[in-house]
């Protein structure tokens, strides 16, 4: 296989070479051989809600905030479904649950959909080298056993050795016995193989990186890279560009995290929930038992009846306390490999995105995990960093200095910048700033500050680099492809099962662009003036088994059980869903068999605590709603 030699042109200037499709400063470097490519960072988070500190939460997270310091940060992006390996499946292949049939964990889409060309496959068939570390696609049968290697990856997926170890019973309890608890800080010294996923991942991602940017050449590795059991360690004269993808596990349950960062969240400074209690005119249907905390020793003792039993108020701090600790036990895993990504020498010339899976509720509505159609579940963090675009209003020497979040809590208590811990203040006033538009949003500013070379640094939230307009995950294969100006895939007929290439989401590319204009010296653009308006709504789904939860196992129906789907619509103004009776062999929802319908509107009701659907006032509302929701996603998209 033939390498394509490389550009000089500096990367800052090839993305405003692809993202101003009307400019061309690149060429005038262009050589003979072809274009020089920029590689990607995809990290994907499980269970991660946007409670982060850049989104105005409560979660410390300084490496994720200095990230998004340099990034779009999108505050209304959607996943498809609020489960993760349908989750994971849809973005990966750029399709939606009913085009990919999966919406539980047992069919791998080639059997059973389409032999669809996914994201991390794409690159590759362009001549990148990608590698999967963790939890990228859902492990097992979603994956078709492999992760789809060898058909996304260039070489084998890495699973970290103690993913086994997950149910292990190593959590200190209070009666000095080691139990498998949902809550488990613990010391790492004291775990199977002295590590825990999550570091191992990052281990293995620093080697690959490291690897890559070795200045050895190994001629003979890079000729076929189809056969390539190792990473290429590429030249400067040869290179192959990444495609790196990371799955880090927390703040997936168990909670298992070093007990350092429990620390950082005094039970006394950690509010719970402001709605604590199920919705008013709930439907039952829209209900999840959340059967994944009943299971855990420290959790099942409670014995919670079903369905709607729900945590005693007591354990809110608690649960909490430990996502969050977790999180940012994350946070510090994704500092690591965004630092050993600059002194690899790739800070500049990557494209990072930086995702988490799905939602999780903390409590609302006496909610907790995904499983469910509220907006808690189905919103997902999602920035795009893009180098000399979205970057050039950072002045640190360096782009992503490592932070360690056990030291900034301790500044930030001296400073005492966001103190004033209020979940469901600062976070839900920011999300829902356009049905409340005259409420100061951003109020503070400064995040973290932290000490670089003697000098103090504050990392600032960028106002101009919040984009509230609606994305789904099913748009990120297409934004990616359209970033590094590889083929676009097409938007997928009405019935795409036998079509290999094409994607049932758009580039948002232009929306940043449009954002990051004005913190660049002006450019013409078409690109933006292409369309009139942007998505005027997201679609989300989620499957049942039945109008009224009964058991654990509710929550996730297998294939064969589930006789509902819940089709949901978020626009500007509603949150609007009806479940309906589908038909699990014909993949077929029936729109004449509803089952319920929820109507929640934003303006006065921002955090779903009230649905009106059967309000008698609303009535031509719903029925509007209605028609909509049943054109789906294809009316909606940017014209
Ligand atoms: C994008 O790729 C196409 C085809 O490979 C090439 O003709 C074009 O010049 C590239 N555009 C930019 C901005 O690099
Ligand atoms: C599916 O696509 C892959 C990659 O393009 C190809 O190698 C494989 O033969 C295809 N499988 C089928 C059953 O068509
Ligand atoms: C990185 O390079 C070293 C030395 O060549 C090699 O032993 C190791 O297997 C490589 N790591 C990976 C993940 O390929
Ligand atoms: C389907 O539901 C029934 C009744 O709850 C249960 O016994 C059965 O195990 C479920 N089937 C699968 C494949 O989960
Ligand atoms: C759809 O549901 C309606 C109402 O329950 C029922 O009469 C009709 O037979 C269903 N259609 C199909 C195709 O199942
Ligand atoms: C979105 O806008 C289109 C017109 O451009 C309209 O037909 C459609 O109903 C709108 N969708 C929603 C959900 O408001």
């Amino acid at each position: 296989m033939d390498f394509p030699g490389w550009l000089v042109c500096p990367i800052k200037m090839y993305f405003l070479a692809v993202v101003w499709s009307a400019l061309a400063f690149c060429f005038q470097h262009t050589s003979a051989l072809g274009t020089d490519k920029p590689n990607v960072l995809f990290i994907v988070i499980d269970d991660l809600r946007p409670s982060l500190g850049c989104y105005g939460g409560p979660i410390i997270s300084p490496n994720i905030d200095q990230l998004a310091a340099q990034s779009a940060v999108f505050t209304n992006a959607m996943v498809q479904q609020s489960l993760c390996a349908p989750s994971r499946t849809s973005f990966l292949t750029g399709r939606r649950p009913d085009t990919t049939k999966l919406y539980d964990f047992y069919s791998y889409w080639r059997d059973a959909a389409g032999n669809y060309t996914t994201l991390p496959q794409h690159f590759k068939e362009h001549g990148y080298f990608t590698a999967s570390i963790g939890k990228v696609f859902h492990p097992g049968i979603a994956s078709g056993g492999n992760d789809d290697y060898p058909y996304s990856w260039s070489i084998p997926a890495y699973h970290p050795s103690t993913d086994k170890y997950i149910y292990a019973k190593v959590c200190p309890s209070i009666d000095g016995s080691l139990k498998s608890n949902a809550m488990c800080p613990i010391d790492v010294d004291k775990m199977p193989e002295k590590t825990l996923p999550d570091l191992q991942a990052f281990d293995r991602a620093a080697e690959i990186l490291r690897n890559l940017s070795s200045a050895e050449t190994f001629k003979d590795r890079l000729e076929d890279i189809e056969s390539m059991e190792t990473v290429p360690t590429p030249s400067h004269h040869m290179k192959t560009p990444f495609f790196l993808a990371v799955g880090y596990r927390k703040p997936h349950l168990p909670w298992k995290y070093p007990k350092e960062y429990q620390t950082l969240y005094p039970l006394s400074s950690v509010e719970i929930a402001s709605n604590p209690n199920i919705p008013d005119q709930m439907p039952s249907v829209a209900w999840e038992v959340f059967g994944r905390m009943r299971k855990d020793a420290d959790l099942r003792t409670l014995k919670l009846p079903l369905p709607y039993g729900t945590f005693p108020l007591s354990y809110h701090g608690p649960l909490r306390q430990n996502y969050y600790a977790a999180t940012s036990f994350m946070d510090y895993q994704v500092g690591r490999l965004l630092n050993v990504l600059e002194e690899s020498g790739f800070a500049d010339n990557t494209v990072i995105m930086f995702v988490g899976d799905h939602g999780w509720q903390l409590g609302e509505h006496g909610e907790w995990c995904k499983f469910s159609n509220f907006e808690l579940a189905t919103r997902a963090p999602l920035m795009v960093h893009i180098p000399g675009l979205t970057d050039t209003r950072w002045n640190s020497v360096k782009k992503f200095n490592l932070i360690d979040p056990l030291q900034t809590e301790k500044k930030m208590t001296d400073n005492a910048p966001i103190k004033d811990k209020k979940m469901g203040t600062k976070l839900d006033r920011y999300l829902h700033k356009n049905a409340v538009s005259d409420v100061e949003i951003l109020d503070e500013r400064q995040l973290y500050t932290f000490t670089e070379d003697n000098s103090t640094k504050n990392i600032e939230r960028l106002d101009n680099a919040y984009i509230e307009d609606f994305v789904e995950f099913v748009d990120i294969f297409p934004t990616l492809a359209d970033l590094v100006n590889i083929t676009i895939p097409p938007i997928c007929p009405e019935k795409s099962f036998n079509i290999d290439f094409c994607s049932e989401g758009v580039s948002f590319a232009p929306l940043i662009e449009h954002r990051m204009r004005d913190g660049i010296s002006s450019g013409n653009s078409d690109r933006v003036t292409n369309f009139r308006r942007w998505k005027n709504a997201t679609f989300s789904q989620y499957p049942r088994p039945r109008v009224v939860p009964e058991d654990e196992g509710s929550d996730v129906p297998h294939l064969v059980n589930i006789t509902i789907m819940g089709y949901s619509m978020r626009t500007r103004e509603y949150h609007y869903t009806e479940w309906i009776g589908f038909n699990h062999i014909t993949f077929e929802g029936n729109w004449t068999d509803v089952k319920a319908k929820e109507l929640y509107i934003n303006a006065i009701d921002p955090d779903q605590n009230q649905n009106v659907a059967d309000d008698m006032q609303y009535e031509t509302l719903v029925r509007d709603l209605s028609q909509r929701l049943k054109r789906g996603w294809r009316d909606c998209l940017p014209n």
